[in-house]
């Protein structure tokens, strides 16, 4: 198994807020993460695919056409943009980067996929929301 990571990144904005519970319990829950006029992150994500090298090519992925993919799924669309309103895949989703990586997993699978070599998976995504404080979705590993 050999493992493939593009790695790039973004600005976005956000707040954490759960319009199901009260003010005082998101501010509470979140912190300065709730406060009401948003803040900004620069992320940076990682997109890992795993299999083994197309005999011809010698590639699991060509890192060009994962770069277009990423770019083209999520990088336009969150690039720059508030992730609680501009975002429609995000629609009703609080932007934890727990949220986020399984969000941005999704959004990238199928066609990620498509252009790896036969029996290549997308194996995870990891974001940096800052350089200490990181999230990873990764399908394949179950616990318990
Ligand atoms: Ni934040």
């Amino acid at each position: 198994m050999i493992f493939v990571t593009r790695k790039t990144h973004f600005n976005a904005a956000h707040r954490l807020h759960n319009p199901n519970r009260s003010d005082d319990w998101n501010s509470e829950t979140y912190g300065k993460c709730n406060y009401p006029n948003w803040h900004g992150h620069n992320y940076i994500i990682e997109v890992t695919v795993a299999g083994s090298p197309d005999p011809e090519t010698g590639y699991v992925i060509d890192l060009g056409d994962l770069k277009s993919i990423i770019n083209e799924k999520v990088l336009e669309p969150c690039d720059h943009r508030n992730l609680n309103i501009d975002v429609p895949f995000l629609e009703g989703v609080i932007p934890t980067s727990e949220n986020l990586v399984k969000a941005f997993y999704d959004q990238l699978k199928d066609e990620v996929e498509a252009a790896a070599s036969e029996g290549s998976i997308l194996y995870s995504v990891k974001l940096f929301e800052t350089e200490r404080n990181i999230a990873e979705y990764c399908p394949y590993i179950t616990i318990g």
